[in-house]
């Protein structure tokens, strides 16, 4: 038939997520198959039976997204080859380190004119320099790649919350807004820009901001550690070289500050990559709002805080294990590949909110590096 059918490729909390926004359509609309398949990357829980078997049974992925009912038209299946064997629409969501292996996994497997979408947030580093994930995907599998990004907790929108999103796409505008129409619902509002990097940059790179949003709220900077930079008049040492002019504005927090500054450091470095890169996708969803909303409730923001209250003694690794339960965190790999390219491209000194967190997140600095004021830099007021 000429109906579409949808894969979902990831099943963590934001996969789960997607699986359940995506099937609650697809049984709405005509021109879609009302089955969706989501990939299961397999594992046993405790209970000894394995995560696919629990979620089939209940229709809850009771590891990732508990409490939550995905839909009974939402079929988990461990096999990835079988899972996508008749999709003509793959959505990848999954944490982005794993997808270099997922693709070489796909393959020679696809069905032919397969759309893809990635919900995902990272990049990969080469030899060659940097590659988006959709890109990745587009290259090892030969298929148009669009984005989705947004101010997506997938906590809230689980519970219907309302939120908004953002597709980038390349060319094809009936594709993207296929797309549209697959994600959206009342809670749930998409819109379509042709800026395919600069919607996947923003989703990329405000979690490396969130980190450091995370790291200020760890510092014991008194007992409130999001007072305004006003009420810090006494403190100038402890100004950042690039908070240095906010000292003088009344009201502004440092975690604005931080915001701030981030969003124009991923504006820059965006454009520098891709100098495609619209001012106007930063006004989106995926641009300010996530920004936003992860620097003040992701996961990102919540274990940096707690790296930076253990004084950077605890490792992230560890630290990502015992708060998450087998969720991932992307801001700390990304940290470490922007910081690569910043390295190889000589950009260092223009990206120092970027730098600085990847040097607090390996160590070479302590967090409060990510406030302080180093005498032995020069005075920018
Ligand atoms: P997650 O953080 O819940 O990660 C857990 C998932 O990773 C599980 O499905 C697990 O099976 C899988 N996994 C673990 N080891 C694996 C391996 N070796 N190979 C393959 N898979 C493995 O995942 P998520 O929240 O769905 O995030 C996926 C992407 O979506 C990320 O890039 C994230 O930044 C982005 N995102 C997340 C949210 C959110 O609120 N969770 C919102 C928007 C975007
Ligand atoms: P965290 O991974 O920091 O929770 O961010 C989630 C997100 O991307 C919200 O859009």
């Amino acid at each position: 038939s000429h109906k579409s059918r949808v894969t979902v490729v990831g099943s963590g909390n934001w996969g789960s997520v997607a699986a359940k926004l995506i099937a609650s359509n697809t049984l709405k609309l005509g021109s879609f198959h009302d089955e969706v398949r989501m990939w299961v990357f397999e594992e046993k829980l405790p209970s000894g039976e394995k995560l696919t078997d629990v979620i089939n049974r209940t229709n809850e992925n009771v590891k990732y997204l508990p409490g939550i009912k995905l839909g009974k038209n939402v079929i988990a299946d461990p096999d990835l080859e079988n899972a996508v064997k008749d999709a003509n629409m793959l959505v990848f969501v999954t944490p982005h380190q794993f997808m270099e292996g997922i693709c070489k996994g796909l393959v020679g497997k696809l069905h032919a004119n397969v759309e893809g979408i990635s919900l995902i947030k990272g990049m990969e580093v080469k030899k060659e320099g940097p590659q988006m994930i959709s890109a990745l995907v587009s290259k090892q599998l030969g298929i148009n790649c669009c984005v989705l990004m947004g101010a997506n907790i997938a906590n809230e929108i689980a519970l219907e919350k309302f939120s908004e999103a953002t597709v980038g796409y390349r060319e094809n505008r009936e594709t993207a807004d296929k797309w549209v129409q697959l994600f959206s619902t009342p809670y749930f509002m998409v819109t379509a820009v042709q800026d395919v990097e600069g919607v996947e940059l923003c989703g990329t790179l405000k979690n490396v901001v969130a980190i450091a949003a995370g790291f200020v709220d760890g510092l014991d900077m008194g007992n409130n550690t999001k007072v305004s930079v006003s009420n810090k008049a006494t403190s100038v040492r402890c100004m950042p070289v690039f908070l240095c002019l906010l000292f003088y504005l009344d009201c502004l927090s440092y975690q604005a500050a931080i915001m701030r500054i981030g969003l124009r450091e991923m504006r820059a470095f965006s454009k520098l990559l891709f100098p495609s890169v619209k001012d106007s996708t930063f006004f989106e969803s995926c641009g300010v709002a996530d920004l936003i909303t992860t620097c003040l409730g992701g996961r990102n923001r919540k274990v940096a805080e707690a790296f930076a209250k253990s004084g950077g003694k605890r490792s992230f690794d560890e630290l990502e294990a015992e708060m998450l339960q087998g969720q991932k965190l992307q801001g700390v790999s990304t940290a470490k590949e922007v910081y690569e390219v910043l390295t190889h491209r000589g950009w260092l000194e223009l990206f120092p909110l970027f730098a600085t967190v990847n040097e607090i997140c390996i160590g070479s600095l302590p967090p409060s590096a990510i406030v302080e004021y180093s005498e032995h830099k020069p005075k920018c007021s």
